[in-house]
């Protein structure tokens, strides 16, 4: 199978969308979203909502909403015929790669026979919280899930190792660091220790760009 290649929406990319709903929800007698959302996601959120294609095909995409410090991951989909490849693995690349450093929650919400979806996000560390009835219309029940501040860390080493987020790089030292490290060498009586404490390497996140 080819690289799937994951990018941000488009607002070319409304029919495709529209046809995806239709091959994955419609096909299983799920309802599906209506063109004024999809049009939404395509022309106001689309730094948040990824498309995945293959040889240029549209395969699978996730939707989600970025608003005064949370996430909402709505929708994540990907046609049978690439269930189970390293297509659902890209599209949460680009999603976690968006919110990682710039939300201090992410929520998702989910029916409980979902066994796919909600193992993908006990795998992120989302936290199955509260169950919501009549959530998105009559006799609807979900279960909702979060991932907070303190998870993103603790769990930064996986996510790296997972590769879906990019590593976290030590800053270069500074001219001022660097010459205060001179000085020190340079006059013996200045305890090594204290010179430290003074400096310490700062540590910054790289690419913090959005959208993957
Ligand atoms: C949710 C979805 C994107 C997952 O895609 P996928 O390619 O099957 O995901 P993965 O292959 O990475 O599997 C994810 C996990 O679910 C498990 N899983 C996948 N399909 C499963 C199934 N039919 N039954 C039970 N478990 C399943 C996998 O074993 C894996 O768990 P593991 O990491 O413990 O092994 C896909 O199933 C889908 O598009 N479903 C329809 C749309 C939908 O319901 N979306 C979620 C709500 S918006």
């Amino acid at each position: 199978m080819s690289k799937a290649i994951v990018r941000p929406l488009e607002s070319r990319d409304f029919e495709a969308l529209m046809r995806l709903e239709e091959d994955v929800f419609a096909a299983t007698g799920e309802s599906t979203l209506g063109p004024y959302y999809i049009r939404l996601c395509c022309e106001f959120f689309a730094e948040s909502c990824f498309l995945a294609e293959v040889d240029g095909e549209p395969v699978g995409y996730l939707l989600s909403f970025v608003n005064r410090g949370e996430a909402y991951c709505t929708t994540l989909a990907v046609i049978p015929r690439f269930q189970r490849s390293r297509v659902t693995l890209e599209l949460l690349r680009a999603f976690m790669r968006r919110i990682v450093d710039h939300v201090d929650v992410c929520w998702f919400t989910v029916t409980e026979d979902n066994v796919a979806a909600r193992s993908l996000h006990a795998m992120l560390g989302a936290r199955e919280t509260e169950v919501r009835s009549e959530f998105y219309g009559k006799g609807d029940k979900r279960i909702v899930s979060r991932i907070d501040r303190a998870t993103f860390e603790a769990l930064r080493p996986k996510y790296e190792r997972l590769g879906l987020v990019e590593r976290r790089v030590e800053a270069p030292v500074s001219g001022e660091h660097l010459r205060a490290s001179l000085s020190e060498v340079a006059s013996p009586s200045t305890p090594r220790s204290r010179s430290r404490a003074r400096c310490p390497a700062p540590t910054v996140t790289a690419g913090r760009t959005c959208g993957g």
